[in-house]
């Protein structure tokens, strides 16, 4: 099949290159001209493990190509609009400027019968909205297929997904022929599209256009639910002395609970959970549906709390204040696996820290480049090795495997100081302890104080 893909950052450009490799020719359109040129040549712009070899793949077979121009989708059957949906500037509402001048700029460029299929994340009733945008195109069919592809693991999760949601008009019931039973519209359409994936079984579920908007939106606030609730736990283990990593292991053994996104830390960041639960939220209080806005500002209010908590345990194992302190921060990106910054826990812990008087450095295997413009108040080192020389407090801030496998030794001849936080509890602390570290975690109840149990008021006086 012939395809557009509108929008190539971390969502877009993976998807291309996946289609590509399952035998369509696809055509990457974006307004970046740097980005396109960088696609073009079969480079990833960005740190997404396998992708450089995929594009270069496309590249080579000519089935993958990119460009500026909305003119070179003309002869795509099926667009698939990848375009970002940040937060609004001045609400925690989800911007879908870039969606609509997308929509417009392809408007011109579509061929008779074509389908418009969108991945972005967006808020219920958007498809409503764009049908408005395409009402001069009657002939074009619309349908939306959210993306739930992690970054870092984003192609094996193109390649392998978990699901396939198409939102379609009218629903299950309207996606295939009453009496054949066969696929019609934009069902069969994506079917065509997703034929090996379906061929190998990946499942996929037909919904309206309302549910296929709302479940891209409600996993992510599940995700970050458990993610906070387990930070949340780490605040009561912290006051009790109880280990919230061992905690966790015991919950996530339970088949009802799984231990995935079950870890706690400095928490969530990145270019999509922190603005969909903000998008959800704003959803929820128009729909009136108060319980979820309620949630969602929780979840993200302790998200935010685990940021302070950094902070201030920095202070507090810097003797009270950061104030003149050498601080080492081990990672820049969101998390590991990526070199995306957007949002990320450990530059905002970073730059707090900074604000507060500290001499930091951050070091990172993959995000430097795109970090040290945007922080100026900032040192950063490639070197790990050199970042942590004459440090007084060490803070490991993104889980990179590297710095998991770090030698505590050999660290710990670099510093002025031992001491380490551990905000992802991903050190192996009796061996850092071995070394001479003095090693602090989050929840993991290493400096709690156990408070006094309160006897109970007698039952009857
Ligand atoms: N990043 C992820 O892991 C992920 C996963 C699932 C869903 N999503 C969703 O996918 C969408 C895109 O996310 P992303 O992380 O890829 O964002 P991104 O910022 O990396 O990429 C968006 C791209 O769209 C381009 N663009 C903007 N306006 C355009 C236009 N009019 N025409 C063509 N190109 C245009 C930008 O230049 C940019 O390259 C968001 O809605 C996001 O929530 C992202």
């Amino acid at each position: 099949m012939r395809i557009s893909v509108i929008g190539c950052g971390y969502l877009g450009a993976v998807h291309a290159a996946t289609l590509a490799s399952m035998g369509h020719t696809v055509v990457g359109i974006d307004v970046d001209a740097g980005k396109v040129d960088q696609l073009a040549q079969g480079a990833a712009p960005f740190h997404e493990p396998g992708l450089d070899e995929l594009l270069r793949n496309g590249r080579s077979t000519g089935r993958l190509t990119f460009s500026t121009d909305a003119a070179g989708a003309q002869e795509a059957q099926v667009h698939f609009l990848c375009v970002g949906t940040p937060q609004d500037k001045t609400s925690d509402a989800a911007d879908l400027t870039f969606l609509v001048s997308a929509i417009e700029t392809l408007l011109p460029h579509l061929a008779a019968g074509a389908v418009v299929v969108g991945k972005s994340t967006v808020p219920v009733g958007t498809v409503e909205m764009l049908r408005g945008v395409l009402a001069r195109r009657p002939d074009v069919m619309l349908g939306w297929n959210p993306e739930f592809l992690r970054q870092g693991t984003a192609v094996k999760d193109s390649l392998v997904p978990d699901r396939l949601v198409y939102g379609v008009d009218g629903g299950r019931g309207a996606a295939f022929h009453p009496r054949s039973g066969a696929p019609v519209g934009v069902t069969a359409a994506l079917d065509a599209v997703y034929e090996p994936l379906l061929r190998a079984g990946i499942p996929r579920l037909v919904c309206n256009f309302a549910t296929a908007e709302l479940i891209k939106s409600a996993a992510n606030a599940y995700l970050a639910t458990k993610v906070s609730f387990i930070n949340a736990v780490a605040g009561l283990c912290d006051a009790s002395g109880a280990d919230v990593a061992e905690l966790a292991e015991a919950m996530g053994m339970d088949p009802r609970i799984g231990g995935r996104y079950l870890h706690a830390g400095l928490g969530f960041g990145g270019g999509c959970l922190p603005k969909d639960i903000r998008s959800f939220r704003t959803q929820a209080a128009h729909a009136g549906a108060t319980a979820l806005d309620d949630w969602m500002q929780l979840v993200d209010s302790v998200n935010q709390g685990q940021r302070e908590r950094t902070v201030a345990l920095a202070a507090e194992l810097s003797g009270g204040s950061v104030a003149g302190r050498s601080i080492t921060v081990l990672g820049a990106s969101f998390k590991p696996d990526t070199d995306d910054i957007r949002d990320s826990p450990a530059l905002d812990v970073a730059d707090r820290l900074a604000a507060a008087g500290a001499h930091v450095t951050v070091t990172d295997p993959k995000a430097i480049n795109h970090a040290w413009r945007r922080y100026p108040r900032l040192r950063f080192e490639a070197s790990t090795e050199r970042a942590l020389e004459g440090a007084e407090l060490v803070l490991l801030l993104t889980e990179w495997d590297e710095y998991r496998r770090l030698c505590p030794a050999a660290a710990g001849a670099r510093v002025r100081r031992r001491v380490v936080l551990d905000a992802r509890n991903a050190l192996d602390t009796a061996a850092w302890q071995a070394n001479g570290w003095s090693v602090r975690g989050l929840g993991t109840g290493s400096a709690a104080a156990h408070p006094p149990v309160q006897a109970p008021a007698p039952l009857l006086s």
